[in-house]
């Protein structure tokens, strides 16, 4: 209740952009074909938090003083269009039955489908951009569609390796989830016409959030946390995460070879999981992964510090503290 709140707060200077954006939105994934349609529509129908929409717009306002364009709208709607594109393939990648509180598209429609739906919201977003020109905007995109591809590959060679290095981890969490982040804030300041380094400085503001607000979704996979998507499987598929990383640095040598065995080897035993869990628990790997995440909170907050101050600003503010204090 009280994180809805906040939530609410953040929204208050761009409320009507984003009900504006809900309906664009909806618009955007248009199409004529049934199936497509229907399951469409059950995506949006269970929307996410839609924090990139509100990066997006945000930014645009806090560096324009107010001001935004339709460009503008267009810009937050590629990036949830392909944000919804990523999260559909990622169930897939990921083997994951549950997205906000509900089915995931292939724990209904089958990986088949889900891959080709993916592929669809993604075109609809590139074209979104194309169809009006908003080359700079596309461009912004494109290099976050390449590199959430990158990170996930990366993410799933090292899967296979079990050699992942905390410098890696960084690489694979830039990639996967803080180069869109990035691109929305970078987008916010193009779409009102920034020069080229504001447009940069946004940049990197969005991906120092988006490493901390990745740091923090790997930290519920160590909780029961009711999230709205199953916790707990990220040693499951392997995916060895910033709290577990920390503890094979800093364990003995044979703690470190039973660690690495029951990854390897007893990633489907539920049993042994909840073990490993506990082991980089009790080990520091929690206190040791919030307090990187707050590394990059802090840092991200610096490239606010020149900005007037201004209800938008104060949202962003806001905005980055509920990265790393949400709920869900
Ligand atoms: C989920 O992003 C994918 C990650 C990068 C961890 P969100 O947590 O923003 O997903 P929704 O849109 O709110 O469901
Ligand atoms: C998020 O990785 C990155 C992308 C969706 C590209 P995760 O696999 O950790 O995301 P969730 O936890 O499924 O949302
Ligand atoms: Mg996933
Ligand atoms: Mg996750």
């Amino acid at each position: 209740m009280q994180l809805m709140k906040i939530v609410e707060q953040i929204k208050q200077p761009i409320l009507e952009e984003m009900e504006l954006f809900e309906s664009k939105f909806k618009e955007s994934m248009a199409t004529k074909v049934p199936l497509l349609n229907r399951i469409t529509q059950y995506i949006v129908r269970r929307k996410g938090k839609q924090m990139r929409p509100m990066f997006v717009f945000l930014v645009a306002k806090m560096v324009s003083g107010g001001r935004f364009e339709e460009r503008t709208y267009r810009g937050a709607s590629v990036i949830e269009l392909i944000h919804t594109a990523t999260l559909v393939h990622d169930d897939v990648v990921d083997e994951s039955n549950k997205r906000r509180g509900f089915f995931s598209v292939n724990a209904l429609w089958k990986n088949k489908i889900a891959v080709l739906v993916g592929d669809f919201l993604l075109s609809k977003g590139l074209l979104l951009s194309i169809d009006n020109n908003d080359f700079d905007i596309l461009r912004l995109i494109s290099v976050a569609v390449r590199e959430m591809s990158e990170g996930e590959l990366l993410q799933i060679e090292k899967a296979r390796r079990l050699d992942i290095t905390e410098a890696v981890y960084f690489e694979i969490i830039r990639q996967k989830t803080a180069t869109l982040i990035a691109a929305c804030c970078g987008i916010g300041a193009a779409s009102v016409g920034s020069a080229s380094e504001e447009i940069e400085k946004m940049r990197l503001f969005g991906e120092r959030i988006g490493i901390a607000f990745q740091i923090k979704d790997d930290l519920f996979d160590y909780t029961d946390a009711k999230i709205g998507k199953p916790t707990g499987i990220d040693i499951k598929e392997q995916k060895m995460t910033l709290p577990l990383i920390y503890v094979l640095n800093t364990c003995t040598k044979e703690e470190r070879d039973w660690l690495i065995k029951s990854v390897k080897k007893y990633h489907n035993d539920k049993k042994r999981v909840k073990e490993i869990i506990a082991f980089v628990k009790e080990k520091g790997g929690i206190e040791y992964a919030t307090a990187k995440m707050m590394e990059y909170q802090v840092k991200a907050l610096e490239l606010l510090e020149t900005y007037p101050d201004s209800p938008y600003k104060d949202s962003l503010l806001t905005m980055v503290n509920y990265v790393i204090e949400r709920k869900i």
